[in-house]
Protein backbone atom coordinates (compact mmCIF):
# COMPACT_ATOMS: atom_id res chain seq x y z
CA UNK A 1 0.00 0.00 0.00
CA UNK A 2 2.77 2.31 0.02
CA UNK A 3 3.06 3.86 -3.45
CA UNK A 4 6.46 3.59 -5.43
CA UNK A 5 7.66 5.91 -8.07
CA UNK A 6 10.67 5.64 -9.44
CA UNK A 7 11.83 8.89 -11.06
CA UNK A 8 15.58 9.97 -12.70
CA UNK A 9 17.25 11.65 -9.88
CA UNK A 10 18.36 14.56 -11.76
CA UNK A 11 15.30 15.08 -14.57
CA UNK A 12 12.27 13.43 -12.53
CA UNK A 13 9.08 13.07 -14.67
CA UNK A 14 6.73 15.71 -13.95
CA UNK A 15 3.48 13.91 -13.61
CA UNK A 16 4.87 11.18 -10.91
CA UNK A 17 5.73 14.00 -8.78
CA UNK A 18 2.34 15.43 -8.92
CA UNK A 19 1.49 12.12 -8.35
CA UNK A 20 3.64 12.16 -4.96
CA UNK A 21 2.80 16.20 -4.56
CA UNK A 22 -1.35 15.29 -4.52
CA UNK A 23 -0.36 12.74 -1.35
CA UNK A 24 1.46 15.25 0.45
CA UNK A 25 -1.34 17.60 -0.28
CA UNK A 26 -4.10 15.80 1.64
CA UNK A 27 -2.13 15.03 4.39
CA UNK A 28 -0.12 11.58 3.62
CA UNK A 29 3.56 11.09 4.15
CA UNK A 30 5.82 10.70 1.52
CA UNK A 31 9.40 9.72 1.37
CA UNK A 32 11.71 11.57 -0.94
CA UNK A 33 15.16 12.03 -1.84
CA UNK A 34 17.42 15.35 -0.88
CA UNK A 35 21.19 15.87 -1.76
CA UNK A 36 21.92 14.41 2.09
CA UNK A 37 19.21 11.54 3.16
CA UNK A 38 15.49 10.28 2.07
CA UNK A 39 13.46 12.28 4.16
CA UNK A 40 9.69 11.35 5.50
CA UNK A 41 7.92 14.31 4.44
CA UNK A 42 4.36 15.61 5.12
CA UNK A 43 2.27 18.93 4.75
CA UNK A 44 4.20 21.21 7.57
CA UNK A 45 0.87 23.16 8.44
CA UNK A 46 -1.39 20.42 8.89
CA UNK A 47 -0.59 18.57 12.66
CA UNK A 48 -2.97 15.39 11.09
CA UNK A 49 0.01 15.08 8.69
CA UNK A 50 2.58 15.66 10.52
CA UNK A 51 1.27 13.26 13.43
CA UNK A 52 1.72 10.54 10.44
CA UNK A 53 5.35 11.12 10.71
CA UNK A 54 5.94 10.66 14.23
CA UNK A 55 3.59 7.90 14.28
CA UNK A 56 5.59 6.08 11.28
CA UNK A 57 8.94 6.38 12.73
CA UNK A 58 8.18 5.74 15.61
CA UNK A 59 9.79 9.27 17.00
CA UNK A 60 9.61 10.86 20.49
CA UNK A 61 7.30 13.78 20.01
CA UNK A 62 9.84 16.61 22.14
CA UNK A 63 12.31 16.07 19.24
CA UNK A 64 11.41 18.53 16.78
CA UNK A 65 11.47 18.25 12.35
CA UNK A 66 13.09 20.32 10.08
CA UNK A 67 11.24 22.23 7.65
CA UNK A 68 11.82 22.02 3.89
CA UNK A 69 11.34 24.72 1.65
CA UNK A 70 11.70 24.88 -1.93
CA UNK A 71 12.47 28.88 -2.32
CA UNK A 72 13.98 31.45 -0.11
CA UNK A 73 10.85 33.68 -0.37
CA UNK A 74 8.70 30.97 1.81
CA UNK A 75 10.97 31.77 4.85
CA UNK A 76 9.64 34.78 5.57
CA UNK A 77 6.18 33.18 6.06
CA UNK A 78 7.73 30.96 8.54
CA UNK A 79 10.31 32.45 10.80
CA UNK A 80 11.23 35.97 11.74
CA UNK A 81 13.93 37.84 9.14
CA UNK A 82 17.63 36.55 9.52
CA UNK A 83 20.33 37.98 10.78
CA UNK A 84 23.45 39.30 8.40
CA UNK A 85 25.27 36.62 9.40
CA UNK A 86 22.39 33.88 8.49
CA UNK A 87 21.81 35.83 5.73
CA UNK A 88 25.44 35.09 4.42
CA UNK A 89 24.73 31.79 5.14
CA UNK A 90 21.93 31.00 2.86
CA UNK A 91 23.98 33.00 0.28
CA UNK A 92 26.59 30.97 0.10
CA UNK A 93 24.85 27.45 1.07
CA UNK A 94 21.46 27.22 0.20
CA UNK A 95 20.01 25.21 -1.86
CA UNK A 96 22.23 22.50 0.11
CA UNK A 97 23.23 20.77 3.54
CA UNK A 98 22.94 23.60 5.67
CA UNK A 99 19.79 23.92 8.43
CA UNK A 100 19.08 27.05 10.35
CA UNK A 101 17.48 27.92 13.27
CA UNK A 102 14.84 30.52 13.74
CA UNK A 103 12.07 32.46 15.71
CA UNK A 104 9.35 30.76 13.79
CA UNK A 105 6.28 32.88 12.93
CA UNK A 106 3.16 32.03 15.48
CA UNK A 107 0.17 30.28 14.19
CA UNK A 108 1.87 29.10 10.38
CA UNK A 109 3.08 25.78 11.08
CA UNK A 110 1.67 22.76 13.27
CA UNK A 111 2.99 23.26 16.68
CA UNK A 112 4.40 19.68 16.37
CA UNK A 113 6.71 20.68 13.78
CA UNK A 114 8.91 22.60 16.77
CA UNK A 115 7.67 20.53 19.60
CA UNK A 116 6.32 23.14 21.38
CA UNK A 117 9.94 25.04 20.85
CA UNK A 118 9.44 28.94 19.87
CA UNK A 119 12.32 28.07 17.00
CA UNK A 120 12.18 26.36 13.76
CA UNK A 121 15.17 24.74 11.60
CA UNK A 122 14.56 25.29 8.22
CA UNK A 123 16.16 23.88 4.92
CA UNK A 124 16.36 24.36 1.64
CA UNK A 125 17.70 21.37 -0.22
CA UNK A 126 20.14 20.73 -3.18
CA UNK A 127 18.11 18.02 -5.28
CA UNK A 128 16.00 18.19 -8.19
CA UNK A 129 13.44 15.77 -6.81
CA UNK A 130 13.25 17.21 -3.40
CA UNK A 131 12.61 20.97 -4.77
CA UNK A 132 10.37 20.04 -7.34
CA UNK A 133 8.22 17.65 -5.17
CA UNK A 134 7.99 20.76 -2.64
CA UNK A 135 7.59 23.61 -5.35
CA UNK A 136 4.39 20.99 -6.76
CA UNK A 137 3.27 20.00 -2.95
CA UNK A 138 2.88 24.27 -2.62
CA UNK A 139 3.18 24.00 1.30
CA UNK A 140 6.38 23.81 3.19
CA UNK A 141 7.23 20.26 3.93
CA UNK A 142 8.53 18.95 7.60
CA UNK A 143 10.82 15.94 6.82
CA UNK A 144 13.03 14.22 9.35
CA UNK A 145 15.38 11.43 7.84
CA UNK A 146 12.96 8.44 6.79
CA UNK A 147 14.15 5.84 9.11
CA UNK A 148 12.30 3.87 11.93
CA UNK A 149 14.07 6.22 14.96
CA UNK A 150 17.03 5.49 15.87
CA UNK A 151 18.27 3.05 13.08
CA UNK A 152 20.81 4.63 10.51
CA UNK A 153 19.60 7.02 7.79
CA UNK A 154 18.65 5.84 4.37
CA UNK A 155 20.91 6.67 1.88
CA UNK A 156 18.73 4.62 -0.92
CA UNK A 157 14.90 4.15 -1.24
CA UNK A 158 15.31 0.23 -0.23
CA UNK A 159 16.65 1.58 2.84
CA UNK A 160 13.56 3.35 3.40
CA UNK A 161 11.08 0.28 2.41
CA UNK A 162 12.75 -1.92 4.56
CA UNK A 163 12.11 0.64 7.82
CA UNK A 164 9.10 2.09 6.72
CA UNK A 165 6.91 -0.06 4.17
CA UNK A 166 3.23 -0.18 4.64
CA UNK A 167 4.17 2.61 7.54
CA UNK A 168 3.79 5.37 5.09
CA UNK A 169 1.61 6.94 1.46
CA UNK A 170 4.52 6.49 -0.50
CA UNK A 171 7.65 7.06 -2.06
CA UNK A 172 9.69 9.33 -4.80
CA UNK A 173 12.86 6.80 -5.37
CA UNK A 174 15.22 9.28 -7.19
CA UNK A 175 18.19 6.91 -6.70
CA UNK A 176 21.23 7.50 -4.33
CA UNK A 177 21.40 10.37 -2.12
CA UNK A 178 25.17 12.36 -2.50
CA UNK A 179 26.54 13.87 0.15
CA UNK A 180 25.63 10.69 2.70
CA UNK A 181 25.06 12.65 6.16
CA UNK A 182 22.69 14.94 7.28
CA UNK A 183 22.55 18.66 7.07
CA UNK A 184 24.42 20.79 8.97
CA UNK A 185 22.23 22.12 11.83
CA UNK A 186 23.01 25.85 13.19
CA UNK A 187 21.88 29.08 14.99
CA UNK A 188 22.90 32.12 15.19
CA UNK A 189 22.80 33.54 18.84
CA UNK A 190 24.68 36.13 21.26
CA UNK A 191 27.25 36.95 18.44
CA UNK A 192 28.38 33.52 17.40
CA UNK A 193 27.07 30.88 15.43
CA UNK A 194 26.30 27.76 17.02
CA UNK A 195 27.11 24.35 15.04
CA UNK A 196 24.24 22.08 16.87
CA UNK A 197 24.55 19.44 14.57
CA UNK A 198 27.71 18.81 12.44
CA UNK A 199 26.82 17.68 8.67
CA UNK A 200 27.02 18.24 5.30
CA UNK A 201 28.29 21.87 5.48
CA UNK A 202 31.57 21.82 7.79
CA UNK A 203 33.66 24.04 10.19
CA UNK A 204 35.51 25.48 7.96
CA UNK A 205 33.32 26.20 5.53
CA UNK A 206 30.98 28.04 7.64
CA UNK A 207 34.17 29.90 8.67
CA UNK A 208 35.52 31.31 5.81
CA UNK A 209 31.32 32.22 4.67
CA UNK A 210 31.66 34.70 7.96
CA UNK A 211 33.34 37.69 8.90
CA UNK A 212 36.13 36.83 11.19
CA UNK A 213 34.33 38.43 14.00
CA UNK A 214 31.71 35.90 14.46
CA UNK A 215 32.90 32.79 16.13
CA UNK A 216 31.58 29.47 14.92
CA UNK A 217 31.11 27.31 17.82
CA UNK A 218 30.88 23.77 18.00
CA UNK A 219 28.92 21.63 19.63
CA UNK A 220 31.29 20.21 22.51
CA UNK A 221 31.25 16.92 22.51
CA UNK A 222 29.75 17.14 26.40
CA UNK A 223 26.78 18.81 24.32
CA UNK A 224 26.35 15.88 22.38
CA UNK A 225 25.54 13.67 25.24
CA UNK A 226 22.59 13.03 26.78
CA UNK A 227 22.24 15.78 29.23
CA UNK A 228 23.17 18.95 27.63
CA UNK A 229 20.51 18.81 24.31
CA UNK A 230 20.70 22.41 22.31
CA UNK A 231 19.60 20.32 18.96
CA UNK A 232 16.76 18.01 20.90
CA UNK A 233 17.50 15.08 18.99
CA UNK A 234 20.77 14.70 20.14
CA UNK A 235 19.85 13.21 23.79
CA UNK A 236 18.13 10.05 21.55
CA UNK A 237 20.02 6.92 20.45
CA UNK A 238 20.44 6.93 17.00
CA UNK A 239 21.70 5.50 13.55
CA UNK A 240 23.20 2.70 15.58
CA UNK A 241 22.93 -0.78 13.99
CA UNK A 242 21.35 -3.73 16.38
CA UNK A 243 24.47 -4.98 17.28
CA UNK A 244 26.57 -3.63 19.94
CA UNK A 245 29.45 -0.98 18.00
CA UNK A 246 32.38 -0.54 19.44
CA UNK A 247 34.60 2.58 18.72
CA UNK A 248 38.23 2.65 18.81
CA UNK A 249 40.15 6.29 18.36
CA UNK A 250 43.95 7.14 18.76
CA UNK A 251 45.31 10.30 20.32
CA UNK A 252 47.05 12.56 18.03
CA UNK A 253 50.41 10.43 17.56
CA UNK A 254 48.92 6.96 17.93
CA UNK A 255 49.77 4.74 15.69
CA UNK A 256 47.59 3.00 13.43
CA UNK A 257 48.73 -0.34 13.87
CA UNK A 258 47.95 0.49 17.36
CA UNK A 259 44.27 1.25 16.38
CA UNK A 260 44.35 -1.69 14.27
CA UNK A 261 45.71 -4.44 17.01
CA UNK A 262 43.23 -3.19 19.53
CA UNK A 263 40.59 -3.45 17.27
CA UNK A 264 41.15 -7.05 16.22
CA UNK A 265 41.53 -8.42 19.34
CA UNK A 266 38.16 -6.84 20.29
CA UNK A 267 37.29 -8.68 17.68
CA UNK A 268 38.59 -12.22 18.69
CA UNK A 269 37.51 -11.51 22.16
CA UNK A 270 33.78 -11.23 20.72
CA UNK A 271 34.41 -14.23 18.18
CA UNK A 272 35.71 -16.29 21.59
CA UNK A 273 32.21 -15.31 23.18
CA UNK A 274 30.59 -17.25 20.34
CA UNK A 275 29.38 -13.71 18.74
CA UNK A 276 29.32 -13.00 14.97
CA UNK A 277 31.60 -10.39 14.36
CA UNK A 278 31.91 -6.85 12.30
CA UNK A 279 34.68 -4.59 11.57
CA UNK A 280 33.77 -1.14 9.81
CA UNK A 281 37.08 0.48 8.10
CA UNK A 282 38.49 1.49 5.07
CA UNK A 283 39.64 1.09 1.85
CA UNK A 284 43.27 1.41 3.10
CA UNK A 285 42.58 -1.40 5.42
CA UNK A 286 40.46 -3.38 4.01
CA UNK A 287 42.83 -6.29 4.17
CA UNK A 288 43.79 -6.03 7.96
CA UNK A 289 41.33 -7.74 9.95
CA UNK A 290 39.75 -11.07 10.60
CA UNK A 291 36.07 -10.70 10.86
CA UNK A 292 32.73 -12.25 9.73
CA UNK A 293 31.65 -9.14 7.93
CA UNK A 294 34.29 -6.61 6.93
CA UNK A 295 32.86 -3.42 5.43
CA UNK A 296 35.43 -0.65 3.90
CA UNK A 297 33.41 2.24 3.71
CA UNK A 298 35.24 4.73 1.87
CA UNK A 299 38.79 5.93 1.60
CA UNK A 300 40.34 7.90 4.80
CA UNK A 301 42.21 10.18 2.25
CA UNK A 302 38.65 10.74 0.52
CA UNK A 303 36.77 11.46 4.04
CA UNK A 304 33.69 12.22 1.38
CA UNK A 305 33.64 9.14 0.22
CA UNK A 306 33.60 7.59 4.15
CA UNK A 307 30.53 9.75 4.33
CA UNK A 308 28.51 8.57 1.29
CA UNK A 309 28.87 5.21 2.58
CA UNK A 310 28.32 4.93 5.85
CA UNK A 311 24.78 4.69 6.78
CA UNK A 312 24.96 1.74 4.02
CA UNK A 313 27.87 0.01 5.95
CA UNK A 314 26.11 0.20 9.10
CA UNK A 315 22.91 -1.65 8.15
CA UNK A 316 25.83 -3.93 6.23
CA UNK A 317 25.87 -5.39 9.69
CA UNK A 318 22.38 -6.05 10.29
CA UNK A 319 21.80 -7.99 7.18
CA UNK A 320 24.47 -10.30 8.22
CA UNK A 321 23.43 -11.09 11.38
CA UNK A 322 26.48 -9.25 13.15
CA UNK A 323 26.46 -9.19 17.28
CA UNK A 324 29.40 -7.25 17.96
CA UNK A 325 31.22 -4.42 15.47
CA UNK A 326 34.19 -2.66 16.29
CA UNK A 327 34.46 0.86 14.24
CA UNK A 328 37.89 2.40 13.36
CA UNK A 329 37.63 6.39 13.73
CA UNK A 330 38.77 8.37 11.44
CA UNK A 331 40.24 12.21 11.17
CA UNK A 332 37.67 14.86 12.73
CA UNK A 333 38.46 17.69 9.80
CA UNK A 334 35.48 18.21 7.17
CA UNK A 335 33.62 15.99 7.09
CA UNK A 336 34.82 13.86 9.44
CA UNK A 337 33.18 15.82 11.94
CA UNK A 338 29.82 14.89 11.30
CA UNK A 339 31.22 11.26 10.48
CA UNK A 340 32.54 10.86 13.76
CA UNK A 341 29.01 12.51 15.40
CA UNK A 342 27.27 9.74 13.84
CA UNK A 343 29.77 7.22 15.07
CA UNK A 344 29.88 8.30 18.49
CA UNK A 345 26.30 8.19 18.68
CA UNK A 346 25.87 4.79 17.12
CA UNK A 347 28.64 3.71 19.55
CA UNK A 348 26.45 4.72 22.35
CA UNK A 349 29.06 5.24 24.83
CA UNK A 350 31.25 2.40 23.28
CA UNK A 351 34.18 4.02 23.04
CA UNK A 352 38.14 3.49 23.52
CA UNK A 353 40.74 6.03 23.21
CA UNK A 354 44.39 4.81 22.79
O1 LIG B 1 19.80 16.39 6.00
C1 LIG B 1 18.86 16.50 6.80
O2 LIG B 1 18.82 17.40 7.63
C2 LIG B 1 17.75 15.46 6.72
C3 LIG B 1 17.07 15.60 5.36
C4 LIG B 1 15.87 14.71 5.22
O3 LIG B 1 16.76 16.94 5.12
N1 LIG B 1 16.80 15.64 7.79
C5 LIG B 1 17.09 15.31 9.07
O4 LIG B 1 16.05 15.48 9.97
O5 LIG B 1 18.16 14.88 9.41
P1 LIG B 1 16.04 14.82 11.42
O6 LIG B 1 14.69 15.06 11.96
O7 LIG B 1 16.47 13.43 11.35
O8 LIG B 1 17.04 15.72 12.24
C6 LIG B 1 16.64 17.02 12.59
C7 LIG B 1 17.63 17.61 13.57
C8 LIG B 1 17.45 17.01 14.94
O9 LIG B 1 18.72 16.89 15.58
C9 LIG B 1 16.58 18.07 15.63
O10 LIG B 1 16.69 18.01 17.00
C10 LIG B 1 17.15 19.35 15.03
O11 LIG B 1 17.40 19.01 13.69
N2 LIG B 1 16.19 20.44 15.08
C11 LIG B 1 15.05 20.59 14.39
N3 LIG B 1 14.41 21.72 14.74
C12 LIG B 1 15.16 22.31 15.69
C13 LIG B 1 15.03 23.50 16.48
N4 LIG B 1 14.00 24.31 16.36
N5 LIG B 1 16.01 23.78 17.36
C14 LIG B 1 17.07 22.97 17.48
N6 LIG B 1 17.24 21.82 16.79
C15 LIG B 1 16.30 21.50 15.91
MG1 LIG C 1 17.30 11.50 11.73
Amino acid sequence: ETMVWEVDGQHPDPAKLQEAAQLLRQGRTVAFPTETVYGLGADACSSEAVAGIFSAKGRPSDNPLIVHIADRSQLEELAAPPDEAVSRLLDAFWPGPLTVVLPVRPGVLSPLVTAGLSTVGLRMPDHPVALQLIAAAGCPVAAPSANRSGRPSPTQAAHVLEDLEGRIGGIVDGGETGVGVESTVVEYAGGALHILRPGGITLEQLRQALPPHIPVLEASPEHQEPSAPRAPGMKYAHYAPRGALLLVQGRQGTAPEQILARMQRELDEARARGERTGVLTYGEYAGAFRADCVVACGRLDDLETVAQGLYAALREFDEAGVGFITAQACPEEGIGAAIMNRLRKAAGGRIVTL
